[in-house]
Order: structure tokens, then sequence, then C-alpha cells
């Protein structure tokens, strides 16, 4: 299997490809800075803003690996404040690399992943990383909430447009993860310790998940084990949505 991991440079992503890694698949991590991308994949500087990039990159992960299986669309930002806090560059901002990213990387993916579903059905996929924070009201997250909202629906949108190339197109749904992002949340904050109890707490199992759990989740959707599954958000959330 050959795959292609936006953002995996870091946090989710970098669990994403090792766990695709050790599963036998050849990686591609994508990403703006991927010094930090896991030993034995193949590190592609690219940022997901740009078409160009992206286009580049991915092709560079076909020219390496022949072909392409499985694509990820991980990179992702945040921001923090109400819908009065944040200006309408840093709405554009947001949108432009958690939505259009995918949309960007998808586009470029698509005729690989199309040529290689017609050799081997059911094991051709997309995967975005969504979040709890797309179907959950949380506070202080307006322009990231709704980008991950715009994320659900683009999954299932790109589900029922290519369902019928043989590639299925699925989002997990994390809730608070621990990873650098969740870390550098954390060093913001008046106290920290306090602040990590809370996300803790507003999560039933009463931990933070793990960014290897998220990953787990995602070599699933990846796999011929889930060649049934399309158009589906599988949350990761300690049962913060169900519960
Ligand atoms: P992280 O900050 O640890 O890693 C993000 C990676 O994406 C970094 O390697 C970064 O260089 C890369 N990246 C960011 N912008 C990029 C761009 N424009 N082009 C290319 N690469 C770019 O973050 P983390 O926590 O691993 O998050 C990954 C994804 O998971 C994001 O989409 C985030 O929204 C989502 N998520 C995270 C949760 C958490 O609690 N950490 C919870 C739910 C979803």
């Amino acid at each position: 299997m050959a795959a292609l991991v936006t953002g995996g440079a870091s946090g989710i992503g970098a669990a994403i490809a090792a766990r695709l890694r050790d599963g036998g698949a050849r990686v591609a991590v994508l990403d703006r800075d991927p010094a930090g991308a896991p030993a034995g994949t193949l590190p592609v500087k690219a940022d997901v803003t740009s078409d160009e990039a992206i286009r580049n990159g991915v092709a560079e992960a076909v020219a390496e690996f022949g072909v392409l299986h499985t694509v990820v669309g991980n990179a992702g930002i945040g921001a923090i404040g109400t819908v009065e806090d944040n200006s309408d560059e840093e709405w554009l901002r947001v949108l432009d690399v958690n939505v259009l990213g995918l949309v960007r990387t998808a586009r470029a993916a698509l005729p690989h992943l199309r040529a290689a579903a017609a050799e081997r059905p059911g094991s051709v996929s997309i995967t975005h990383t969504c979040s709890i924070a797309a179907t959950a009201g949380l506070p202080q997250r307006a322009a990231y909430s709704a980008s991950k909202g715009a994320v659900l629906s683009l999954t299932l949108a790109m589900a029922a447009d290519h369902v019928r190339d043989g590639i299925r197109v699925n989002c997990v749904n994390p809730g608070t993860v621990d990873t650098p992002w969740v870390g550098r949340l954390l060093g913001q904050a008046a106290d920290p310790a306090a602040e990590r109890a809370a996300l803790e707490a507003r999560q039933p199992t009463g931990r933070l998940v793990s960014a290897d759990e998220v990953a787990a989740a995602v070599a699933y959707l990846a796999s011929p084990a889930a060649a049934a599954v399309t158009g589906t958000a599988l949350a990761v959330d300690g049962g913060m949505q169900g519960l």
C-alpha cells in the first residue's frame, strides 16, 4: 500500500504516518515543516494553502511509489475566540488550511486514487482528520468549529461523489488529543495544570485521547477491513459526544 499524510510531521499526523508505515505501507509525509516526519517515511515539504505545492508534493510521492492508495488529509490549525474576537483574515486563514487544504489535496490525488481503485477495489480511500468540534458546541472555537463542520460535510459530499470510482471517503472526529498543539495551548493558559484537568474532565473517560488511538482509527478506515465503510465520521473522543 502507498499512502500520503498531510500534516504528518507532528502529533496525530505523525502517529498516523508511523502506524501506516508499521502496517507495511510506503508513506509520504506532506508538511509545511517536514523535519518531524517519522523515520522510514518520505518527507515532502509543501504547504496545503498552495495548490501548486500540493500538486508537486503528490507528484513526488507518486513518482517515488508508482501508485497511491490512501490519502489522509490531516493538516490543520486552530483559532481561539468567539465571532467577536476573530478578524476576517483569521477566519479565512483557518478555512484556507482546514477546508481548502483538503480540497486541494483531494484534487491532486484523485486521478491517482481512481487508477489504483481500478486495480484494488475496497482498498482505496481518503480519510480526513475532522474534530468533535464539528458536532459539539465548544466555547471559544467559532472559526475552528465552523471549519470542522465544513470538513464533515465535505467528507460526506466527497463520499457520494467518488463511491462509484471505488474510492471511500471518511473522517475521524477526535476529542482532545495529547499532541504538541494541545501542549502549546496549555502553555498559554494562566494555570496549565488546571486547564489540562478541565480538558480531561470534559471527556467521560477522564483522560485525553492519545495520537496513536486516533491513528488506529484512521488505519482501520484505510484498510480493506473497512471496504464497506464510506461517508462516516468515527468519533475517537473518550465518549465526549455520545455520553
Ligand atoms: P500539530 O500542530 O501537532 O500538527 C499539525 C501538523 O500540521 C504540523 O506538522 C504542521 O506543520 C502541519 N501543518 C499545519 N499547517 C499546515 C499547512 N498549511 N500546510 C502543511 N502542513 C501544515 O496538531 P495535531 O494536534 O496533531 O492536529 C492535527 C489535526 O488533528 C488537525 O487537523 C486538528 O484540527 C485535528 N484535531 C486535533 C485535536 C487535538 O486535540 N490535538 C482534536 C481534534 C482534531
